[in-house]
């Protein structure tokens, strides 16, 4: 893995499509890299004292997509914090660049059929309260496909449990760290 110069890999970033296990992965790995664990939408929530799916409704989802770029850019103070991301959130190319500079980026990847599988029993996601959220799915993953491969590391979950797929990234996260040096 070549890692530029001007990258320090003090944090890890997990990103990937709603689903696809970014938060309790998330928590696993900071568990045992005894990293701080952080997620975005808590973050935005938090601080707005406000549900995302009320953003979404109230304000539109730009609104939403401004308190993102703002939050990541306070992220760059972060060190030895796990971040898992919204699901859109790499899709504004900024945002990612942003990540990798201080953070091993890892996308966590899901077939649409497992993605609908994890998801369909929820409703807290606003972008799937669709009369056709099946379809929704495979629109956004197209669309988002191309962000998301550019992750440093890119992880399938269909076949793994969230611990198998945090011993993943644990590996990856030490292997980047050593040749960083
Ligand atoms: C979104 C994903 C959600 C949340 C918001 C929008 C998206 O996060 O940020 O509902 O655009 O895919 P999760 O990926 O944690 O569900």
């Amino acid at each position: 893995m070549a890692m530029h110069s001007d990258r320090q890999l003090v944090n890890l970033a997990l990103i990937g499509f709603m689903g696809t296990g970014k938060t309790s992965v998330g928590r696993l790995v900071a568990e045992q890299l005894h990293f701080e664990f952080l997620d975005t939408d808590d973050l935005i929530q938090t601080r707005t004292g406000r549900s995302i799916a009320d953003i979404f409704t109230k304000d539109g989802e730009p609104a939403f997509r401004a308190l993102e770029r703002q939050v990541v850019g306070e992220l760059t103070a972060r060190r030895q914090t796990v971040i898992a991301t919204g699901g859109g959130l790499p899709a504004e190319p900024a945002n990612l660049t942003s990540l990798k500079t201080h953070a091993l980026v890892a996308c966590l990847w899901a077939s649409k059929e497992k993605i609908w599988e994890r998801v369909r029993n929820q409703s807290h996601r606003p972008l799937l309260h669709d009369s056709d959220p099946q379809r929704k799915i495979r629109e956004l993953l197209e669309l988002r496909a191309p962000f998301y491969q550019q992750a440093d590391v890119l992880i399938n979950t269909d076949q793994r449990s969230a611990r198998e797929v945090a011993q993943q990234i644990i590996l990856q996260f030490k292997l980047a760290r050593r040749s960083e040096r």
